[in-house]
Formats: C-alpha cells, sequence, structure tokens
C-alpha cells in the first residue's frame, strides 16, 4: 500500500478569525486560546518593507506563530526541509498558524503592508535556527517528530 508521507507542513493552517461587517467598517478580533491556539506572550509587525524585499529566513526551536496580512500582501514561504508551499495572505481576518520547526520566508510584500505576529515566547534569540543547513540536520535528526 501507497504510504502519504506526513509533512510538519500539514500543521501550519489557515486560522479564520471573526468578522463582524458594518457599513462603517468591519472588525475582527483575536483572543488568546479561542482563535488561536497559544498564549499571546509577544506581537511584532513588519512595515515599510522595501520591494522585493525578504523576511524570515529562519525556523524556531519552540515558538508557535500567526502570521496576519493585516495590510496589503504577501507570500509565505513554508519550508520543511525538503518540500516547499507558499501561502498568500491578503485579507486582515485570517492568519497563518505556523508551528516550531518549520522554515519562513515572507516576500512578494505589496507597498504598504503590513505583516502582523502573534508568538508564544518573548525574544529569545537561542530559539532560532538561522541557518538553513543546520535547519535540515535537525529534521532528518527528528527534532520536531
Ligand atoms: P529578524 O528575526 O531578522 O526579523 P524577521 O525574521 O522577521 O525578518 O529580526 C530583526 C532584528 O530585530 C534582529 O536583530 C532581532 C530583532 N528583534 C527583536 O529585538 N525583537 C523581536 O521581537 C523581533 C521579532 C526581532
Amino acid at each position: 500500500m501507497l504510504q502519504e508521507k506526513c509533512s510538519i507542513l500539514d500543521k501550519c493552517k489557515i486560522v479564520n478569525f471573526p468578522k463582524i461587517t458594518d457599513l462603517r467598517g468591519n472588525l475582527s478580533f483575536i483572543e488568546e486560546n479561542r482563535q488561536i491556539p497559544f498564549e499571546i506572550k509577544r506581537v511584532y509587525y513588519l512595515y515599510d518593507v522595501p520591494s522585493g524585499a525578504t523576511r524570515g529566513g529562519h525556523a524556531h526551536k519552540s515558538l508557535e506563530q500567526i502570521v496576519i496580512a493585516l495590510s496589503g500582501s504577501f507570500d509565505v514561504v513554508l519550508d520543511d526541509g525538503s518540500e516547499r508551499r507558499k501561502v498568500f495572505l491578503n485579507r486582515p481576518h485570517y492568519g497563518l498558524y505556523i508551528p516550531p520547526g518549520v522554515w519562513r520566508e515572507l516576500e512578494n510584500f505589496s507597498s504598504n503592508s503590513v505583516a502582523l505576529s502573534l508568538v508564544s515566547q518573548l525574544y529569545d534569540e537561542t530559539d532560532y535556527i538561522r541557518d538553513y543547513e543546520t535547519f535540515k540536520r535537525l529534521i532528518k535528526n527528528g527534532a520536531w517528530k
């Protein structure tokens, strides 16, 4: 029997946030442990990204993350060391959940885009894997199995 290979990328999911439509303008909200599966320890955002720039370029050992295109649009390239999947984000009422152990790159930012990240940990450089070869070795050794 053919066994389908399971990838950590299958754990990356689009999360829909509530959207209250109103003639005065729409409203969405995000509640910790409700719309997202972790406690929000930190929020950061990318903005004024020049055309053609790439952000990210790392994986995390244990941090969980939701990325939202609060304004404009961009691509998130997800990579498990052997396969790459591209997710286009362009609406503020949904986000992309990224678990630990996934290499990510953010690219193709539209002008005036804002990439909001909600994450499960305070900033800690020791949680980052910034070298792709090291990431591939950790994946191969089953670091996130
Ligand atoms: P970096 O991880 O390269 O940004 P990205 O992966 O989103 O493109 O971070 C750029 C710099 O900002 C780096 O020196 C670390 C610092 N930084 C903080 O001090 N706190 C934070 O919460 C984040 C996300 C980055």
